[in-house]
């Protein structure tokens, strides 16, 4: 059995590093079975620690809410992938952005014997009195896909290239308007995630450092003159929000078919964007006439806004990839080695910069989505159908 544990160990590496070396294709989908029988493995070279020394550590993870798509998918993948790995796991989701249950969750998991935590905080700057729990008692956190911030406790930083993000969603409504050989003016609206989501500076500096120039050149007019990130951030990532917001604009600026047209809104991800294709809708905007938004994380509501016209382009963030690394990064933090990084100048979390593994984001639009949600099985087809 313990030669069975070593092996998966042994296997769950091989995939991983070869999962987070560039490539989108994963094999697994929402419940995404561990590459243990991919035939590949059965070459790779066997696991260092003999079967004796191994021991069975459990591991924290600590999600935000179960109320997105993509967090029950980063949930399940991490829990199925560490198992897979021989680790018992406690995985929790501190409700829907619940702060002061996500502290309670970690302070259990500390004192319940975890000897790694993973933890995707609500608020990077709110969990001061568990992490300096976890650094008196000597365990690893890493910070999974948003940085914690001005904490020394935090080991590592496992995400995707969230600059990168921001500015595929600004090169696309660039190439989109064709800013390079058209003058416009073109009016634009920017909305961005929570304030105290880490991931929004590079989301939205990420998307501003492509469109600023066409602002500046007056190509690009944002109607309602709200540039700043703290302007356009939608607390929590929230739908509703975001929908208010786009409603007020409508109003304020006379955003309409038949009015002032809207030629784009930068959102930074998916439940932004269905906010604002909900407000345009209302506005009576169809498929025919609808302005370019930009999402990320491929939703599935996003995904089928898509293929009716009614959002034109995400981010693909493969869970089972950002996943996989962390795996990588607890078994190589717990068999006493240094996980591999490939960032160690972005990410200063105020105590210093915190070594980072970036994976990487890919644009999604209807050109490439059969490619990268349903080859690499992602999701069926029925599951995006409208
Ligand atoms: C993640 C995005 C996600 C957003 C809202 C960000 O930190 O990087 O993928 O859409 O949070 O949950």
């Amino acid at each position: 059995m313990k030669k069975l544990l070593v092996f998966a160990v042994a296997i769950v590496l091989v995939f991983t590093l070869a999962a987070c070396g560039g490539g989108n294709d994963g094999g697994g989908g929402e419940a995404a079975p561990p590459p243990a029988e991919d035939s590949g493995a059965q070459t790779e070279a066997p696991p260092a620690a003999p079967p004796d020394e191994q021991e069975v550590f459990k591991v924290g993870v600590s999600m935000p809410t179960k109320s997105l798509q993509r967090w029950n998918q980063d949930g399940d993948n991490m829990k199925s992938q560490l198992e897979a790995a021989g680790y018992e796991v406690d995985l929790q989701y501190a409700g829907d952005n619940e702060v002061p249950l996500q502290v309670t969750q970690l302070e259990d998991m500390i004192s319940g014997g975890c000897k790694v935590l993973v933890i995707a905080a609500i608020d990077g700057s709110a969990l001061g009195s568990p992490l300096a729990q976890a650094k008196e008692a000597g365990i690893p956190v890493i910070a999974y896909d948003r940085l914690i911030m001005n904490s020394d406790a935090v080991s590592y930083y496992a995400t995707f290239d969230n600059t990168l993000v921001g500015k595929f969603q600004g090169q696309y409504i660039v190439d989109t308007l064709d800013l390079e050989n058209q003058d416009g003016p073109f009016n634009i609206e920017l909305f961005t995630g929570d304030p105290g989501d880490n991931n929004c500076v590079f989301f939205f500096g990420g998307a501003m450092s492509v469109l600023q120039p066409y602002i500046d050149s007056g190509k690009l007019v944002v109607g309602s003159d709200q540039t700043t990130q703290a302007q356009c951030s939608i607390e929590q990532w929230n739908t509703e929000k975001a929908q208010a917001r786009m409603e007020n604009l409508i109003s304020s600026q006379g955003y309409s078919p038949g009015g002032t047209t809207l030629a784009a809104a930068m959102s930074s991800n998916d439940s932004i964007a269905q906010g604002i294709t909900n407000a345009l809708i209302g506005a009576g905007y169809t498929a025919d006439n609808f302005p370019i938004i930009t999402g990320q994380d491929c939703d599935v509501t996003s995904m089928k806004n898509m293929l009716q016209g009614l959002q034109q382009m995400s981010i693909f963030k493969d869970t089972r990839t950002l996943a996989a690394r962390v795996v990588t990064m607890v078994d190589s933090i717990l068999k006493g080695g240094d996980p591999e990084v490939n960032d160690t100048a972005t990410y200063d979390n105020g105590t210093g910069i915190i070594p980072s593994y970036l994976c990487e984001p890919v644009a999604c639009t209807l050109a490439n989505y059969k490619e990268l949600l349903l080859d690499s099985e992602y999701y069926t087809e029925d599951q995006i159908q409208p």
